[in-house]
């Protein structure tokens, strides 16, 4: 790599040369101490190359983390609003760019421009979300059981926040992380995927145009042993937050344990749609498309297995497979593709594993089940949307996370026998039912054992103002979104005023 390559500004750029982006840390753009980058490809055509980003290691991490450390002096004592102010001009810039954004996203992602749009629509609600809550932040105040005194509760910032974030919503999930922790007075560090940089790097150009000071955030990119574990390990670090597979959840949150840093883990689902024989059935194969196959289905809520009353078993199956037959695998770039390709290799070998351990398992392959890669698809990981039927709950395509466009259909026999299988997961993120009953909705609503129902709807859609997690193994109790979000990134602190002018000493003074 020519060094002058490396030293131009983090967005130039020509036709025949990618960009270089560096590490952002304190305000400057900063190559990394290990002297080596990795390419960002584009997954649906590898020989577009989207940029050459930093491979960073712990050397370059313990520089952010420093950074974010001095930072912190300053910017908690920058009043809420002010702060809140700077988020809230970064939604309008985000909505302003929006097109160029979601281009970049999509070129580095794989997903359809609709949905790319709608992810970086989802970090500007974020925004004005956050924005909002500067002027809140709400604590109680409280009666104190002495006279002449006061009681309330304030929230303060945690300090340092590490970030470590996923490829699927490659903007929206920093969006959920860093913009609440700025508002609260955090400052952060942020390893974006390694598949993803680009996204995080628009979210974070456009705090810093909107105003934002040097250091309150920080990026270092680079894979997760070299770049991640770092961030989660620094005594510096007094939060994190990881959003990803199961596996690496588990490492990030015993190595956090060690210094009991707060912890918030979005892991997996294994998303349960359930349609009964009364459900609107155009509108229930419409969502399951939509929940199944949307984002190639690789969203942590993606509608992986379908629960089916068997009045209307067969008529839903048909139906489903010959709309799932026809959806338009390609590039997302070209407006007219429903489907786009599986982020990597590693995830369309994943697919396509899962895809034949569904046929050994005895389950029946009703569409698709192979890899595409005649004519432009060659150069892409593009795989078929894929449907099994007469799935056993016990099969692992009903229990594992697959994290591709895979769908389980399962017959039941009602709501008692469908909840019953939803419910046997490790997981429980996502859940949803078609019915027109109210009673059994209402039923669902308490009794399906997961963050979050859908009442006819798939089991994707969430809003930014509504808490987001799951029970189980789907995460660690925390939540994303709203005012979730809020408790994540603050920490509460009791504050007693007596002006009464003498010692007061509580459970023991009482005016008897
Ligand atoms: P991953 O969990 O390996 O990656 C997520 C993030 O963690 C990335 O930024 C990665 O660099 C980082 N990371 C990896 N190893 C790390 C370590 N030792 N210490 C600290 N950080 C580390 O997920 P991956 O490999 O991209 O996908 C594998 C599977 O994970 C998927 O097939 C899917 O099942 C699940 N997944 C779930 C997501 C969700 O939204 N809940 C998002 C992405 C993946
Ligand atoms: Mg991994």
């Amino acid at each position: 790599m020519a060094t002058d390559t490396l030293t131009r500004s983090p967005l130039e750029g020509d036709a025949s040369r990618p960009n270089v982006y560096r590490n952002l840390i304190d305000g400057e753009w900063l190559e990394s101490t290990t002297g080596q980058t990795f390419e960002n490809l584009n997954p649906a055509d590898t020989r577009d190359v989207i940029g050459i980003f930093q491979k960073s290691g712990k050397a370059d991490v313990e520089a952010a983390v420093e950074a974010a450390k001095r930072a912190f002096a300053k910017w908690r004592l920058v009043p809420a609003p002010r702060r809140a102010e700077i988020v809230f001009r970064a939604a309008e810039l985000l909505l302003e760019q929006k097109d160029v954004f979601a281009r970049d996203m999509t070129r580095e992602m794989g997903k359809v421009l609709a949905e790319t749009r709608g992810d970086v629509q989802e970090a500007a609600d974020t925004a004005y979300y956050m924005a909002g809550e500067g002027r809140r932040l709400f604590g109680p105040t409280t009666p104190s059981e002495l006279p002449n005194k006061f009681a309330m509760a304030v929230r303060n910032p945690v300090g340092v926040c590490g970030m470590i974030t996923p490829w699927n919503f490659p903007m929206a999930i920093p969006s959920w992380k860093l913009l609440p922790a700025i508002v609260c007075g955090n400052t952060c560090v942020i390893k974006p995927a390694e598949d993803t940089p680009l996204s995080t790097f628009n979210l974070v150009r456009v705090l810093m145009d909107a105003g934002l000071p040097k250091g309150v955030i920080n990026i270092v990119t680079g894979f997760g042993p070299e770049a991640g574990a770092p961030i989660v390990e620094n005594p510096n670090v007094d939060a994190v937050s990881f959003t990803g597979s199961s596996e690496v959840g588990r490492m990030v949150g015993t190595a956090a344990a060690q210094n009991f840093k707060h912890c918030s883990l979005e892991l997996g689902g294994k998303n349960p749609m359930i349609v009964l024989d009364d459900a609107n059935l155009d509108l229930a194969i419409e969502g399951g498309i939509w929940g199944g196959f949307g984002t190639t289905g690789q969203r942590c809520t993606a509608t992986s297995r379908i629960i089916i009353q068997k009045g209307i078993y067969h008529k839903f199956v048909d139906r489903f497979v010959e709309r799932a037959q026809k959806l338009r695998v390609g590039n997302g770039l070209d407006e007219k593709t429903e489907m786009g390709p599986a982020i990597n290799r590693e995830q369309m070998d994943r697919d396509l594993s899962y895809m034949e351990i569904g046929q050994r398992e005895g389950a029946k392959l009703k569409c698709g089940g192979h890899r595409l890669d005649k004519g432009d698809y060659q150069y892409g990981y593009f795989v078929e949307p894929t449907v099994f039927v007469d799935v056993d709950p016990k099969m692992r395509i009903a229990q594992e996370e697959i994290f591709g466009p895979v769908v389980a259909i399962i017959p039941c026999d009602g709501l008692e026998d469908a909840m019953e299988i939803a419910n046997d997961t490790r997981y429980g993120l996502s859940t949803s039912l078609y019915t027109k009953d109210v009673n059994k909705a209402f039923a669902a609503m308490r009794d399906l054992h997961a963050g979050i129902t859908y009442i006819n709807a798939p089991t994707i859609g969430a809003e930014v103002h509504l808490p987001f997690g799951g029970v189980n193994q789907t995460g660690n109790g925390h939540r994303e979104g709203g005012v979730g979000a809020i408790d994540f990134y603050t920490q509460w602190k009791a504050v007693y005023v007596d002006y009464s002018d003498r010692l007061q000493r509580a459970q023991i003074d009482r005016a008897e």
